[in-house]
């Protein structure tokens, strides 16, 4: 356990300011653990889904957050029918925990989802042309695609809202928790018992 308080744990707004860089860093440091966030979705069942992801872009402004996906997966078909999402990630070096809820938008063949395919790297293109569709049952498994055009029509943008945030930071002389919440351009912050 860390014994070192950081400066911003004692402040709400700076434990707010720290949760948006730590996502901030993941999408930009691939070894931050904040990279590669988990996805949480319900399916039409009410039963949810995990998965992990890569976090493409961050938008502190608009609490956006983008994760590229195949319009095909379960994940997509999901929130086609309720957008409303969780993401989570630990930091074991830093022991913090974010855990945030928002709102999930589809962007397909449209200006948003041509502009992340154009930043798109030709081996990440490829993921979206596997035939059959991902999660299909296989005999065996599959070669990877060799031509990526064919993922364009597959390519999905999953823009997330984020309407909450909890910051959890483990401490040996008290663990703190904080959450925020937006209904409008400022939070609503509180701590909570941890
Ligand atoms: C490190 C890592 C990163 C991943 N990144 C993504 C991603 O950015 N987008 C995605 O759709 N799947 C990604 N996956 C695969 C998903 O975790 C998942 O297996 C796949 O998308 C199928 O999920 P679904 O059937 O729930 O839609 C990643 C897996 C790992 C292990």
């Amino acid at each position: 356990m860390n014994r070192i308080r950081p400066g911003h744990a004692d402040n709400l707004d700076e434990c707010r300011r720290e949760a948006f860089r730590l996502l901030a860093r993941g999408v930009a440091d691939p070894r931050s653990p904040f990279h590669t966030p988990t996805l949480a979705t319900v399916g039409p069942d009410g039963a949810p889904s995990l998965r992990t992801v890569i976090l493409r872009a961050f938008d502190p402004t608009l609490r956006r957050l983008s994760v590229y996906t195949d319009a095909r997966s379960a994940k997509a078909a999901d929130i086609g029918v309720e957008p409303r999402v969780a993401l989570h990630a630990y930091d074991a070096a830093a022991r913090v925990q974010l855990r945030l809820t928002g709102r999930a938008a589809l962007h397909r063949g449209d200006a948003v989802a041509d502009a992340a395919w154009s930043s798109c790297r030709a081996q990440s293109r490829l993921c979206y042309a596997i035939e059959p569709a991902p999660g299909t049952p296989v005999d065996a498994p599959l070669p990877g695609p060799d031509d990526a055009s064919a993922g364009r029509d597959n390519f999905v943008v999953v823009a997330i809202g984020v309407e909450a945030v909890e910051w959890l930071w483990l401490s040996a002389d008290g663990h703190r928790r904080a959450r925020f919440e937006w209904t409008g351009r400022e939070p609503h912050a509180t701590w909570l018992a941890p």
